[in-house]
C-alpha cells in the first residue's frame, strides 16, 4: 500500500462516483445539460459526505475542455489540473484559516480578474460557516453581483452559521449521510481493490460507527488495515461503543427509569475523560430526533441520522410518552444552561437524570408529567370504552387499626394508634364524590411513587402544613380512603384537621384526579425514612449520595 490516505485515494471524480447524493448530482448534471448554472451554490451536510468532492467534479463539468458537460472526462489538461488541485482556475478556500476579511478582500479582487485558462473561475470556499461577519460583508457584493465568470460554492456543516444574505443568494444542496450498508459494500470494493484481508462483519461494524460519512469509514479502514487484518474484534476494539449507540442506550435508560444505569454511564465517561458538556448537548440532540420522529409525520431533513438509525429512532420513541420526553429534554436543556454558568457539569447531567427518571423527586415539570400521563391514561381508558372498576371493588376500605399494611416484615410494627377521621365525617357531610374515572385507576404504589409530588403540592398551599407532614408517607390508599403516617399523634390530629384534610385531598385531586378521604396514622417506626425516599435509597452507589442530599429537604417554616 501506497502512504497517500485511503480516503483521498478514493475520492469521487465523476457525479456517478458520490454516493448516496444522487438528489444533488442529477439536479446538477441536468442543469448543466441544460445551461443553467448557478453563481453561488451552498453544500451542506456533514462532514465526509461528498462535498467538496462535488464541488471538484462540478468545476471539472463547467471547464472540461470538451465541455461544459454532465460527464467530464478526467483525461484533459485542466480536468487533470483540478483533480491534482493544480489548476489557477479552480480556487480552493478553508476559511478556517483564511475566512477573515482581508483574505476574502484578496479574493474579491482576484476574482475580478479573468480566468487564467478555463471558462469559469470557481472558488471552493470550504468550512464557509467560519468566514467572519466582516468576511462575509466583503462577501456580499461579489455574491451578489458576481462577474460573469465567477461561481462560488460554499460548503459547510453549520449553514444556520451563514449569514442569511448571503444564503438566499445560493443555491443550496443538503447532502445526506449515508446509509451503512452502501458505506459497507463501498469499503469491500475499496478492500478488494487494495487487497485488503476484512471481514465481512467488520466492514459492517465500520460502516455503521460511521455515521453516515465515507471518509470516517475509509479512515477506519486504513487505521485496521495498517495493523493487519481487519477483524471484527480488531473493529470492535478499535471504535468501542459509537456515540450513537451510547445516545441509544442512555436513553433506553432513562425510558424504562434505570437511574443507576444512566448514572453509571456519566460515571464512565467521566473517568474516561470525556467533556460531560459535549454529551449533555448530543443528549439534547438525540432526545430532539426522538420528539421529532415521534410527532412529525415526515421529519426527513430536520433530523440528521442515516435511514437505519431513523427507524431506531422510532422505535426507542415509542417507548416514551410525549410527555416524558417533552420533561427529558427540559431537564437536559437546564443542565446545560446550568453548566454554561456554573463549573459543576457532572452534578448537572446528574440532577438531569434523576429529574428524567425519578419524576417524584422533581418538583415542578414533574408533576406536570406525572399528571399528564395519568391523564392519557384515562383517556385512553374511555376511549376504548372500558370501564374502569369502581374504586370500592378493588379493594375493601380497611380500617387502619384492624388491618395493618399488608408487607409481612413491616406490618407488625406499623401502625399503633388511629387518629379520629374528622376529615372522614366532614367529608361524608357532602355529595359522595362522584364516580370518578380516574380512581380505579390510581393505586397505592403509584400513590406512593408520586408521593413526594403531592407534598410539593401541599407545599405551593401551606408549608405549615407541608412542614407537618414532613417525611409522612402513605400507609395504604384503597381507592376512597387514603391513610398517611405520621410520627407523632398530635400531627395526626391536625392532619386530619378539617381544612388540612382538604388541602390534602385537593393535592392528591390535582396530581390524580381523584378526591380521597384523607385519614392519618401515627408510625410505630418513627426511625425509618419516609416511603417517598425508597427508591432513591435502593440505589446507593455514590453519585446518587451527592444528588440525594439535593431533595425532599427543602422545609421552610412560615
Ligand atoms: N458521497 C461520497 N461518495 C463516495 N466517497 C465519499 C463520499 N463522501 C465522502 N467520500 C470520501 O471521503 C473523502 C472526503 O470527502 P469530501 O468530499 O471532502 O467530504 P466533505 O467535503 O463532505 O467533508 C473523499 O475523498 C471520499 O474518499
Ligand atoms: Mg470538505
Ligand atoms: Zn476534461
Amino acid at each position: 500500500m501506497t502512504s497517500i490516505a485511503l480516503y483521498r485515494r478514493y475520492r469521487p471524480q465523476s457525479f456517478e462516483d458520490v454516493l448516496g447524493q444522487e438528489h444533488v448530482t442529477e439536479t446538477l448534471q441536468t442543469s448543466i445539460r441544460e445551461g443553467r448554472i448557478g453563481h453561488a451554490y451552498l453544500f451542506s451536510g456533514s462532514r465526509g459526505t461528498g462535498k467538496t468532492s462535488t464541488a471538484r467534479i462540478l468545476a471539472k463539468a463547467l471547464n472540461c475542455e470538451k465541455g461544459p458537460t454532465p460527464n467530464p472526462c478526467n483525461v484533459c489538461d485542466t480536468c487533470v489540473a483540478i483533480t491534482e488541485g493544480s489548476s489557477l482556475d479552480v480556487i480552493e478556500i478553508d476559511a478556517a484559516s483564511h475566512g477573515g476579511v482581508d483574505d476574502v478582500r484578496e479574493l474579491r479582487e482576484n476574482a475580478l480578474l479573468a480566468p487564467a485558462i478555463a471558462r469559469k473561475k470557481i472558488y471552493i470556499v470550504d468550512e464557509a460557516h467560519m468566514v467572519s461577519t466582516q468576511g462575509w460583508n466583503a462577501f456580499l457584493k461579489t455574491v451578489e453581483e458576481p462577474p460573469e465568470h465567477v461561481i462560488f460554492v460554499f460548503a459547510t456543516t453549520e449553514p444556520h452559521r451563514v449569514l442569511p444574505t448571503i444564503l438566499s443568494r445560493c443555491q443550496r444542496f443538503d447532502f445526506r449521510r449515508i446509509s451503512s450498508a452502501t458505506i459497507a459494500e463501498h469499503l469491500a470494493r475499496v478492500a478488494k481493490e487494495e487487497g485488503i484481508e476484512a471481514d465481512e462483519g467488520a466492514l459492517q461494524l465500520i460502516a455503521r460507527s460511521a455515521e453516515g460519512g465515507v471518509r470516517d469509514a475509509l479512515s477506519t479502514l486504513d487505521q485496521l488495515a495498517a495493523a493487519g487484518s481487519v477483524t471484527v474484534q480488531d473493529a470492535a476494539r478499535l471504535l468501542g461503543s459509537s456515540t450513537g449507540d451510547l445516545m441509544f442506550e442512555f436513553a433506553d435508560a432513562l425510558a424504562t427509569g434505570d437511574t443507576g444505569a444512566a448514572v453509571q454511564r456519566i460515571a464512565q465517561l467521566v473517568e474516561e475523560g470525556h467533556d460531560l458538556r459535549v454529551f449533555a448537548r448530543q443528549v439534547v440532540e438525540h432526545l430532539r430526533a426522538l420528539l421529532l420522529t415521534k410527532h412529525v409525520a415526515e421529519p426527513g431533513d430536520l433530523i440528521d441520522a442515516t435511514d437505519e438509525t431513523r427507524a431506531r429512532l422510532a422505535a426507542q420513541a415509542d417507548g416514551f410518552s410525549g410527555a416524558k420526553l417533552l420533561h427529558a429534554l427540559r431537564a437536559f436543556v437546564d443542565a446545560m444552561s446550568e453548566m454554561r454558568q456554573q463549573a459543576a457539569p457532572r452534578l448537572s447531567v446528574e440532577l438531569a437524570v434523576v429529574r428524567v427518571t425519578m419524576p417524584e423527586a422533581d418538583d415542578s415539570a414533574a408533576s406536570a408529567i406525572a399528571r399528564i400521563e395519568r391523564l392519557e391514561r384515562v383517556l385512553e381508558v374511555q376511549r376504548s370504552g372500558e370501564q374502569p372498576p369502581p374504586a370500592a371493588t378493588k379493594a375493601p376500605a380497611p380500617e387502619p387499626v384492624a388491618k395493618p399494611e399488608p408487607t409481612p416484615s413491616k406490618s407488625t410494627k406499623r401502625a399503633k394508634t388511629t387518629t379520629k377521621p374528622a376529615a372522614e365525617k366532614a367529608e361524608e357531610k357532602k355529595a359522595p364524590p362522584e364516580p370518578n374515572t380516574a380512581a380505579g385507576l390510581v393505586d397505592l404504589e403509584m400513590v406512593r411513587r408520586s408521593w413526594p409530588v403531592v407534598l410539593e403540592e401541599v407545599r405551593q398551599k401551606s408549608r405549615k402544613l407541608h412542614a407537618l407532614l414532613g417525611d409522612a408517607g402513605v400507609q395504604s390508599f384503597d381507592g376512597r380512603v387514603i391513610t398517611v403516617e405520621v410520627r407523632f399523634a398530635i400531627h395526626g390530629d391536625m392532619v386530619t384537621e378539617q381544612k388540612n384534610a382538604a388541602l390534602i385531598a385537593d393535592a392528591v385531586q390535582s396530581v390524580f384526579g381523584i378526591s380521597p378521604v384523607v385519614r392519618a396514622v401515627v408510625s410505630a417506626r418513627a426511625e425509618e425514612p419516609a416511603e417517598g425516599l425508597d427508591a432513591i435509597d435502593d440505589t446507593s452507589a455514590d453519585p446518587l449520595d451527592v444528588l440525594k442530599s439535593g431533595f425532599g429537604d427543602d422545609i421552610v417554616e412560615e
